[in-house]
């Protein structure tokens, strides 16, 4: 952090107001609504106070009044994205009417926010923007909490949204983190792979999060992570059905039914390919061979290669010279 650029005074800023949303929705009235809907969902109030959640209420001046008592100009809070400025010279909060989520850094400092909507109000959730300190592409939701847990079981268990962390972390799977949405970077690959020898991804059982479950499986790949998928059932996500089922459901038949990507690879695919057609299985069988090549570990290439032998009766000497092909070469 550079001393001069005021990241330091946006930092403070951040902590300052987090306190505030917080108070706001555990200690008043304005923030009962809020309080009542988190109950609801089943948040417990030491989980409620862990993450530091919050309410922002729906008037004007709440951000201005009070860090300006803190010692804020306006500017400021413009550029730490928790004030907007109109065109008629005037400054919004940028969070109004909604339940706060703190996004922490490493460190366990505040540096942005999520906000959620009560009811259906769209978008759903609102982000703080990229500021000197936020880095959408570099952070992991409750990576400060979650590192040491990551480290001592050199397992970690990712999830789509904030919900589904802080219900898996209440559910004492405290080894659990979120991107921001579901797109992974090259930078966060490589903070998870420098703490996991293994990712479980656990996204929303939807078609979306399907489809994103195998394009963040590639990514983590790429890092060198060992990657497994875990799927939720009925299109619910992982928080619903914690919710719904318990823990120990979710723990027995989601995460410990968990699947190596490249075998549910093949069952995703499968359904994408007319493996009746000549062309389209060959194709397919070539789709797989990539994803085995990058496969680490020899005794897993192996065993995929024998499926595929014995499913299209190709020998193995065939598709291990195939597969060979798209071997990376070696670091
Ligand atoms: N997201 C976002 N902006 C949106 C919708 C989603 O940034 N308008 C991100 C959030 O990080 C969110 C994640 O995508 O946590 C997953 O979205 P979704 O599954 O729709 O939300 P849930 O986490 O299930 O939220 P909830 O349970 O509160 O409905
Ligand atoms: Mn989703
Ligand atoms: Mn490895
Ligand atoms: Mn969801
Ligand atoms: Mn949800």
């Amino acid at each position: 952090v550079n001393e001069d650029d005021g990241s330091q005074r946006v930092l403070e800023a951040h902590q300052w107001l987090a306190k505030l949303y917080h108070h706001l929705l555990v200690n008043t009235t304005e923030g009962k609504d809020a309080l009542d809907y988190l109950t609801e969902r089943g948040f417990t109030r030491e989980t409620i106070d862990t993450f530091q959640m919050g309410y922002a209420p729906d008037k004007p001046g709440v951000v201005a009044t009070f860090l300006e008592k803190k010692g804020f100009h306006p500017q400021e809070m413009v550029k730490a994205g928790l004030l907007t400025a109109t065109e008629g010279g005037d400054y919004l909060d940028r969070f109004r009417g909604r339940i706060i989520f703190p996004l922490r850094n490493h460190l366990g400092k505040t540096v942005a926010f999520a906000g959620r909507t009560l009811g259906e109000g769209q978008p759903k959730y609102l982000n703080s923007p990229e500021t000197s300190i936020f880095h959408k592409g570099k952070l992991l939701y409750n990576f400060d909490l979650a590192r040491g847990f990551i480290r001592k079981q050199s397992t970690i268990v990712l999830f789509e949204g904030y919900a589904d962390v802080i219900s898996a972390y209440q559910s004492d799977i405290k080894n659990s983190i979120a991107t921001m949405g579901t797109s992974v970077t090259p930078a966060q690959a490589e903070l998870m792979n420098r703490y996991a020898e293994k990712v479980i991804i656990c996204y929303d059982g939807d078609q979306p999060g399907i489809e994103a479950s195998v394009k963040t499986a590639k990514e983590l790949q790429k890092a060198g992570i060992h990657v497994y998928i875990a799927r939720v059932p009925n299109q619910q996500d992982p928080d619903d059905f914690i919710k719904a089922e318990g823990p120990d459901r979710f723990r027995r038949e989601v995460l410990e039914t968990s699947e190596p990507f490249v075998g549910y690879l093949m069952r995703y695919y499968r359904n994408q390919f007319n493996l009746q057609s000549e062309g389209d299985r060959f194709d397919y069988i070539e789709m797989i061979l990539r994803e085995v090549a990058k496969l680490e570990r020899a005794v897993e290439r192996e065993y995929y290669l024998q499926e595929l032998s014995k499913e299209f009766s190709i020998s193995l000497e065939s598709l291990n010279e195939e597969m060979e092909k798209w071997r990376p070469k070696q670091k």
